[in-house]
């Protein structure tokens, strides 16, 4: 495990060892190398990443930050083991197109016995996980423009110390964030959303506006959908079509929150119809836990499928 020290990563060596079927190898840390660290009932010792003795394992994953994680995922592979990457180093829209997505539930059959995935972001992951069964049964308005507010915990910005994260600074407050030049719509998780919405036959525009909410771990997506026609009967008809007895998908005819989903590796979507509007629209709304569904959970989910195991050993579902 690489990138071990990270929220993400402790998330996943957590995971890993209380896998039936899986040894945590090494794990290493940069800044924390050489730390010994508890996690709940386990204690683990962080070495240098160059330490790491990459070809002792199986499969290896990388919990570096993005610009960080595509080398390793090199030597990783010239190593001999697989790899799975939770950086957004691979992911499509990111200039290395045709490495498996891991989101499982739609692209599963690139993830089998794939050497290589590249796990997905985590506000992708709720956001592509409750659209996607709009998109494919092209149900979407043409040249519609689909508007997400998604608000994260602050595990989603990962645990080298910032300013802005300080607990004075993010308590009792909200707020949005990731604008540049006096500017929206420019959050780097966009080339992913619109590469794989595309590729799912999306002609939609794509507004994102992500926030930060002052509680460890979670995401709420609210997205507003422009239909091609009003819905009729059973409003979650296209994703119980889409997503018949997938175990890690909850449809729910309530608005899921943040209490339904923490440390367990799911997504919660809910949706209902706009009144008051010129046109059909559709409100629909996703929440993952963003360490879990949305990194390590969705990571081990992967890696299961990789190696030939069943999909959901060592998850909570
Ligand atoms: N946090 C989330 O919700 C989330 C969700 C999905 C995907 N991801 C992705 O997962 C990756 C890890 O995210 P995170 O939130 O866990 O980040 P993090 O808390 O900042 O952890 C980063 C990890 O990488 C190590 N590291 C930092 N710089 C390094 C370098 N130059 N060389 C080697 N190791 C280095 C850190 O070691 P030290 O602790 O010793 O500095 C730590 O183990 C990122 O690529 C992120 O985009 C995160």
């Amino acid at each position: 495990m690489l990138g071990a020290s990270g929220y993400a990563g402790r998330e996943l060596c957590s995971l890993i060892l209380d896998h039936p079927e899986f040894e945590l190898a090494f794990a290493t840390a940069h800044d924390q190398r050489g730390v010994k660290a508890r996690l709940g009932r386990h204690a683990i010792d962080f070495i240098a990443t160059e330490e790491a003795p990459l070809a002792d394992a199986v499969l290896v994953f990388s919990a570096l930050p993005h610009g960080a994680s595509r080398e390793w995922v090199t030597r990783i592979r010239e190593a001999g083991a697989c790899a799975v990457d939770l950086s957004a180093d691979l992911r499509p829209g990111n200039g290395c197109d045709g490495i498996p997505y891991g989101l499982t539930e739609l692209m599963r059959e690139h993830v089998l016995n794939a050497p290589l995935v590249s796990n997905p972001g985590c506000y992708p992951t709720a956001i592509l996980t409750a659209i996607a069964p709009l998109l494919q049964q092209g149900l979407i308005a043409d040249d519609a423009t689909i508007v997400v507010d998604a608000a994260s915990g602050v595990t989603g910005a990962g645990n080298s110390p910032k300013r802005e994260l300080l607990f004075g600074e993010i308590a009792e407050d909200f707020r949005a964030y990731g604008f540049a030049n006096g500017g929206g719509n420019v959050h780097r998780h966009l080339n992913e959303m619109r590469a794989v919405s595309r590729a799912l036959g999306c002609r939609a525009d794509l507004v994102f506006t992500p926030h930060l909410l002052p509680v460890a771990r979670g995401i709420l997506a609210t997205i507003t959908v422009p239909l091609r026609a009003s819905l009729s009967g059973d409003v979650l008809a296209p994703w119980r079509e889409a997503y018949d007895a997938e175990p890690f998908i909850e449809l729910t005819n309530e608005p899921p929150c943040l209490r339904d989903v923490v440390h367990r590796n799911v997504v919660r979507i809910a949706a209902m119809p706009l009144t008051g509007t010129r046109s059909p629209m559709l409100l629909v709304l996703a929440a993952i836990d963003n360490l879990m569904k949305g990194a390590a959970g969705q990571a081990v989910q992967n890696a299961n499928l990789m190696l030939g195991l069943p999909e959901t050993v060592g998850l909570p579902a």
